[in-house]
């Protein structure tokens, strides 16, 4: 065997390997050493420190590296739910972005809002300095735009008050009681006929991706694999009266975005 060959294969796995430690750390590793010092009962302490720590937010927020993770399939998503924007009649209405996420899908999500007409859009998250950062890309619309800090499993958002509501990633790190608490959260702000576009990840067909993907959650995102069955949120989301779903699948069935509509008029009798 070649001395280069062996060089670069040690070095992609140094590099590989090292990337797979740092996120570790900073995600399923601090969880498990916050839980092991009983510090895991505040609203906010499933929260990974990459979003809640300014410098990890910075270093981390880079679209290729954001896209990767997403296994190249973030843009596609995106366009999904800007394009359900897109047609929507938001004329004078509010726009809700439940918890800030990396990469473009913010800007995208409020250009495609402000141009359907929206009045505002209100991006909320648990960790101030994830809606600092937001601001940071957001120069172009900044008169549109409300930040709010709140939680999305007990919003301070009256009921009935947003058109449409984006939750891009969010539900796969919430422990599974809170998950419920989310969607229901997430509905009870919409107005009759508003939409709900949730990006999330799904249970692949091809068994190979499907194991991968399976490793992947096991050891980095423990509370994601409940998505794939248990937990799937068309099931819960059609379990509440009046909402209809969606679903539309990517990269062999591993990503979904839902689009869950709720019913112009609640039936009654
Ligand atoms: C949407 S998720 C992760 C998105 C995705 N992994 C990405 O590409 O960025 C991360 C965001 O959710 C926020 N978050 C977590 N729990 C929350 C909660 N209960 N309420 C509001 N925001 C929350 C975090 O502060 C962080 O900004």
């Amino acid at each position: 065997m070649p001395a280069w060959f062996s060089y670069t294969f040690f070095a992609v796995a140094v590099v590989l390997g090292s990337t797979a430690l740092f996120f570790f750390t900073l995600t399923r590793g601090a969880l498990l050493m916050r839980g092991a010092m009983g510090r895991l009962s505040h609203d906010a302490a499933h929260v990974y420190p990459i979003y809640s720590n300014m410098r990890l937010i910075r270093l981390v927020d880079w679209q290729p590296i954001i896209s990767a993770i997403l296994l190249f399939q973030y843009s596609h998503l995106v366009t999904i739910i800007a394009h359900g924007l897109r047609k929507d009649e938001l004329r004078g209405k509010d726009v809700l972005i439940t918890s800030c996420a990396f990469g473009n899908v913010i800007p995208r999500v409020v250009e495609a809002s402000v141009k359907s007409g929206a009045r505002k859009v209100l991006i909320a998250d648990i960790i101030q300095n994830e809606l600092d950062h937001a601001q940071t890309k957001l120069g172009d619309h900044a008169g549109h735009i409300v930040y709010l800090k709140d939680n999305a499993v007990a919003m301070r958002q009256p009921d009935a008050s947003v058109q449409a509501n984006v939750m891009f990633f969010l539900l796969h790190e919430l422990p599974h009681h809170l998950k419920v608490d989310a969607l229901s959260e997430a509905m009870r702000v919409l107005a009759p006929g508003g939409k709900l576009y949730l990006g999330e990840f799904h249970r692949p067909s091809p068994w190979l991706l499907r194991a991968l993907s399976w490793t992947y959650f096991k050891v980095f995102e423990p509370y994601g694999l409940a998505l794939w069955d248990s937990h799937d949120p068309v099931q819960q989301l059609q379990a509440m009266p009046g909402v209809t779903c969606e679903r539309h699948t990517a990269f062999f069935g591993n990503f979904q975005v839902i689009v869950a509509t709720k019913a112009k008029q609640q039936r009654h009798g």
